[in-house]
């Protein structure tokens, strides 16, 4: 019999406090600040606070699409307007976010390199009823710079067409142009909350910062580096409940799944894993995770660790049984999360959204962290993946993620690059699509 308490939806707004803000980058050109920005609004939406970028570049591109070091002379006084003129239009356009479309964390992406317009921005949020947060990034690490010039300014619409000697040449000159009039937040600017991330976060001065979200962010944006890595994710291998159509439990994996387990280290293998490279497993506390691990080796290279926080969602009273079973005991709970599938909390157990809280400390650690394998579950493996590949909420809980596959992520500096291998091997699918009631059916080997 259904409970006569929905109970359903837990309120949306998971912020502890009501503030505000906005994150003004601040350094020299090529110094990182557009995908620590970019990271820490994919962040920030991944958590559902709403969270966009403003970059001030985007704004002088309409009217200087493709301007030479020159122009960014200080001396150079037609230059100097436009830029202001692009500075203001990014902070009108900020400012009415804010008020009209309840933005909670705006990031000021622009090169913000003078006291003069640290403290034009200070004024205009403090005017606005918005905090701010300065995030510096001071590198001084040559061949850092060198290729980040080539990793991303070549191909940046500012050069696009051009040569791309020429291309890093200008790009030198411009930095130079910035680095003449350059003040790095300085001991007169200590009423500001801020963080200085001094070559890549190895050295990390932090000044400030009080409130919850801020500290939040300030933890995300110190943990971020760039050293080349690879995140791989895998469900457990077909288990006795999928064989049967169940949800959640604590099963065994099957014969099939057990097939898959012997298969994932040749698999990984495949995958490309650079040589001399030590890589950590994380499973889940039940059974199918640590078993679908346990062919990967420690004298292979792999080190394990399992994470409460990686169980499956808690599917509650809803616990070991079948998809039909639930639409015929629990009609409205059924029908409520094919409505709100992101939102919809089982009685007793948990929503999408929740996992999602319970994933942040995961997701912190692996961004500290490099070669990575998960052994996950679907639920937790959507939202992993959802982080990642920045996929919206309303289409997350509903990706297909098929058994006896494993997903290599290689992130980049604009993106994350996705390969599938699917291991040879047959298993029952268990998607489930919306407004159907789809019993386990049995795939082909590979999956679907
Ligand atoms: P611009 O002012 O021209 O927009 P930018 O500071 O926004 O430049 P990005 O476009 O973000 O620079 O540069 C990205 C490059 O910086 C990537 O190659 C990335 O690996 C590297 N990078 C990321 N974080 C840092 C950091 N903290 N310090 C130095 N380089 C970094
Ligand atoms: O069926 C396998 C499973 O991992 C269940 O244990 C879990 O409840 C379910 O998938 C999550 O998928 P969905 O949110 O689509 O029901």
């Amino acid at each position: 019999m259904p409970l006569p308490l929905p109970g359903i939806y837990l309120p949306v707004n998971e912020q502890s406090d009501t503030s505000k803000i906005c994150v003004v980058m601040v350094g020299l050109p090529a110094r990182g600040k557009s995908l620590i920005a970019g990271k820490a609004m994919r962040y920030l939406g991944w958590v559902g606070i709403p969270a966009r970028v403003f970059n001030v570049g985007n704004y002088r591109r309409s009217n200087t699409p493709q301007p030479q070091a020159t122009f960014f002379d200080p001396h150079n006084e037609e230059g100097e307007r436009m830029r202001r003129a692009a500075a203001q239009a990014a902070m009108t356009d900020m400012l009415q976010w804010f008020k009209k479309d309840q933005g909670v964390v705006s990031i000021l992406d622009a090169t913000n390199s003078t006291k003069e317009r640290r403290k034009w921005i200070a004024q205009e949020c403090a005017a606005a009823g918005i905090e701010t947060l300065f995030v510096e990034s001071i590198c001084d690490d040559e061949d850092l710079i060198t290729n980040n010039i080539l990793e991303v300014k070549t191909t940046s619409p500012d050069y696009k067409g051009q040569d791309p000697e020429l291309a890093v040449s200008d790009f030198r000159k411009r930095i130079g142009n910035y680095q003449k009039v350059y003040e790095t937040i300085g001991e007169d600017e200590k009423s500001y909350p801020y963080v200085k991330l001094i070559n890549v976060g190895s050295t990390v001065i932090i000044n400030q910062i009080k409130d919850y979200l801020s500290s939040r962010l300030v933890y995300y944006i110190q943990n971020l580096h760039i050293k080349p890595r690879s995140i791989w994710l895998s469900r457990h291998g077909e288990s006795q409940y999928n064989l049967t159509g169940r949800i959640g439990g604590d099963s065994s994996i099957s014969e099939r799944g057990e097939a898959y387990a012997r298969a994932l280290p040749e698999l990984m293998r495949k995958s490309g894993i650079p040589e001399n490279t030590k890589i950590v497993i994380w499973t889940s506390t039940l059974r199918r995770t640590i078993q679908t691990a346990r062919h990967l080796k420690a004298d292979t290279g792999f080190e394990k660790l399992e994470w409460k926080a990686l169980d499956e969602l808690d599917s509650g009273v809803c616990d070991g049984l079948t998809y039909q079973e639930i639409s015929e005991q629990y009609p409205e709970d059924f029908k409520a999360r094919d409505d709100d599938k992101y939102n919809y909390r089982y009685r007793g157990g948990e929503s999408y959204r929740d996992v999602v809280i319970r994933l942040e400390p995961i997701i912190m650690e692996l961004e500290r962290s490099e070669n990575v394998i998960i052994v996950t579950h679907q639920a937790v493996l959507r939202c992993i993946y959802a982080y990642f590949m920045n996929i919206p909420q309303e289409n997350s809980p509903w990706m297909e993620v098929p058994l006896h596959t494993l997903i290599k992520l290689t992130p980049g500096a604009y993106g994350t690059d996705e390969k599938r291998f699917k291991a040879d091997i047959p298993a029952v699918s268990t998607w489930r699509g919306k407004g159907t009631s789809a019993t386990h059916q049995e795939f082909p080997a590979g999956g679907h």
